[in-house]
């Protein structure tokens, strides 16, 4: 809570100056699902008075094999959705356009990193490859309820994996492609997967990532693992294991043309995606079917205002929730475009994304804050030379943004006429939970304005008492929604734990937020000890275990420090065996340590800075005190309540390492 008040101080001076607000064209309104605030307000209360009936409503736009008996059964934190109903989301995102008036509509626009590089595949065309790829798992004995790991790049097979899975009823785990094999193996064993699809390389700024090298790293810790699939991308030779190893090409060539779709519960899994929490190793989060799929769905649909004619655009990519809910799952789901890029942003140069938008005529375009600073610090002349006037609606996540960033991205991408979208939602909540919808809710920049339908987000204080408009305090959910996360895979003591008893009744999100006298919501970032890395969670104890890990380091702590580009920066700060601090170069070391922890968890977890001390503050109870390395790294100083140090001077020498 202390960190909080921090925060809160911090963010609502800059956000109270922002009073700018934006409508909507009368003719982007004119056209969309929602097209008033008034409509909206009608429609969120009349979801509100009713959950259940709107939900219900909803699913009646996916196919189902077998019906629900009951809408929501709720035994907190115990949430079943659409009970007893039949349903695959592989037939909801393919077969039913394949088999209908879109089957020869662009499924998937893929734009490979080396330029030249395109696929088009129709939906006709991707029900006939994502049957192949299912039939050919079926044909390694994978089946229903099976853990499948995926490990690959943005390549169109990584969404052909992600759906094959769906189709047999196997839990997929998608594993970024830019974690460490540690990383891999951890996340593998946690979920006992049985097969690893991957591939040979993939390419990330014009050089080869070799994947299949790191998955035989992995799995020498990993025994659970039966079956590698490897996807061949880049023609790099890669050694394979007999027995284990099987080319994607090969397999799929012999393997059944037909295969049906499984049909599921409602809340059978459908996969397993695994984020940072504060302690202990990165959490399974669990999302199921039905209720994942109806939530995703509609989110798309309304929040995108989709179309037909749509080419939609998200550039997460698939080891991410982002990329599960709205590059696969969600938009196609809506029969939409999806376009899906393999690589960097700025490769072969800065322009990349803006060549894509204008020669595809991308109209709706969805990012992360991150990425926009980095488009602002590259210059504008790279946007300028390219026309975007196809762009008619514009999206972010993964961070709040900052306004001077909001502004950047409605002028020079948007040309001063699209829309903009601040989506607020995690990897726990599976979809889209708080978003302005673009033709009826006029947008602030910086907040993430109104909460979806049927869902009841409240700013309250630790005992769950909503706290005045304008003042800071949790962002909790006050009832269940569709696409919330289950449980953490195997652990569901933890997943109640950490979501259901910090505010009584409610889930709580781990985020500060402030409603104005609107009722729009400013997020205003973790109050935890969980650091966003460029819209990426990372959980402070998995760095400092890395970091521990090294011979030389006898105990780390690990904070976040706002930084202009990635939103946060970690500062770790370190503690040494007696015989390292003696010894050696001091600055090699830390270089050593950087790459260290990049090897260990992925280039996303190296820290910015590290900073040797005697001895980190601790609470009398022995816990570090975060919230002052926190506010050293940030700010040089210290300032805030001392007085559950044990150990004084380790603030004190804290310092003084500052100063020298
Ligand atoms: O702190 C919030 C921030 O990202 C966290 C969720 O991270 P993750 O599970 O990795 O999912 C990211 C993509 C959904 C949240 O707890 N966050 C996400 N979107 C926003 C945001 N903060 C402010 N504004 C947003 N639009």
């Amino acid at each position: 809570m202390e960190s909080q008040s921090g925060n809160s101080g911090n963010h609502l001076e800059s956000t109270l100056r922002e009073n700018r607000i934006f409508t909507p064209s009368e003719e982007f309104c004119a056209q969309a699902h929602v097209s008033s605030l008034a409509e909206y307000r009608e429609r969120y209360a009349r979801s509100i008075a009713d959950p259940e009936a709107f939900w219900a409503e909803a699913a009646g736009e996916l196919d189902w094999f077998a019906p629900w008996s009951r809408v929501l059964d709720w035994q907190l934190p115990q949430a079943k959705w659409f009970v007893d109903g039949k349903l695959n989301l592989c037939h909801n995102c393919v077969d039913r356009h394949a088999l209908g008036e879109r089957a020869d509509k662009t499924a998937l626009l893929w734009v490979g990193e080396p330029t030249g590089e395109e696929r088009r595949i129709s939906y006709r065309e991707l029900h006939g490859e994502v049957q192949k790829a299912a039939s050919a798992l079926r044909s390694l004995g994978i089946g229903k309820g099976d853990r499948v790991a995926i490990y690959m790049g943005m390549t169109p097979e990584l969404a052909i994996a992600v759906l094959a899975c769906a189709r047999i009823g196997a839990i997929h785990s998608v594993i970024f492609g830019g974690f460490a094999a540690s990383a891999i193996a951890d996340r593998v064993n946690d979920a006992q997967c049985v097969a690893v699809l991957t591939q040979d390389g993939s390419w990330r700024r014009g050089t080869e990532i070799p994947l299949k090298q790191t998955v035989d790293q992995a799995l020498e810790q990993a025994p659970s693992v039966r079956h590698v699939v490897v996807l061949r991308r880049t023609g790099t030779p890669v050694a394979m294991q007999a027995g284990r190893d099987h080319w994607w090409h090969e397999l799929v060539a012999g393997a059944d043309a037909v295969c049906a779709s499984e049909p599921m519960d409602a809340e059978d899994p459908l996969y397993i995606l695994y984020t940072s929490g504060t302690t202990g190793k990165p959490k399974g989060l669990v999302h199921t079917t039905g209720g994942y799929g109806v939530q995703t769905y509609l989110t798309t649909k309304f929040v995108f205002d989709l179309r037909e004619e749509d080419v939609y655009w998200c550039t997460a990519d698939i080891g991410w929730v982002t990329g599960h809910s709205y590059v696969v799952y969600g938009p196609l789901a809506n029969g939409a475009t999806v376009l899906m890029y393999e690589g960097a942003p700025n490769f072969p140069d800065f322009s990349r994304f803006w060549q894509i938008i204008e020669q595809h005529k991308v109209s709706v375009f969805y990012t992360a804050p991150t990425a926009i600073r980095a488009f602002i610090k590259w210059g504008d002349e790279h946007v300028e030379k390219h026309d975007l006037s196809s762009l008619r609606l514009l999206g972010t996540v993964g961070e709040p943004i900052n306004p001077e960033a909001w502004i950047w991205y409605r002028d020079k991408i948007g040309g001063g006429r699209c829309p903009i979208v601040d989506t607020w939602w995690q990897t726990e909540t599976g979809g889209i939970m708080v978003a302005p919808l673009p033709g009826a809710v006029p947008t602030k920049p910086g907040s993430a304005t109104l909460p979806f339908f049927g869902v009841e987000p409240d700013v309250v204080d630790r005992s769950g008492k909503p706290v005045p408009a304008g003042s800071g305090g949790l962002l909790v959910v006050r009832r269940p929604w569709p696409s919330m996360a289950r449980t953490v895979y195997g652990d569901p003591e933890r997943y109640r734990k950490t979501y259901w008893s910090d505010v009584p009744g409610c889930y709580f999100t781990g985020d500060g937020a402030r409603r104005d006298e609107d009722g729009y919501l400013w997020l205003m970032g973790r109050v935890d000890d969980v650091i966003n890395v460029s819209g990426h969670r990372l959980g402070t104890m998995e760095v400092e275990s890395a970091l521990v890990a090294h011979p030389k380091v006898a105990e780390a702590a690990v904070v976040g420090r706002p930084d202009d580009l990635k939103g946060q920066a970690i500062v770790a700060f370190v503690t040494l065996e007696t015989a390292a601090r003696a010894a050696g170069d001091l600055e090699a070391l830390k270089q050593e340590l950087k790459r260290w922890v990049a090897q260990e968890i992925g280039a996303l977890a190296r820290p910015e800075e590290i900073r040797f001390t005697d001895v980190l503050p601790k609470t009398r109870s022995g816990k570090i005190m975060r919230r002052l390395l926190r506010e050293l790294a940030t700010t040089g100083k210290i300032a805030g309540d001392t007085t559950t140090l044990e150990d004084f001077s380790a603030l004190a020498r804290l310092r003084e390492d500052e100063e020298s």
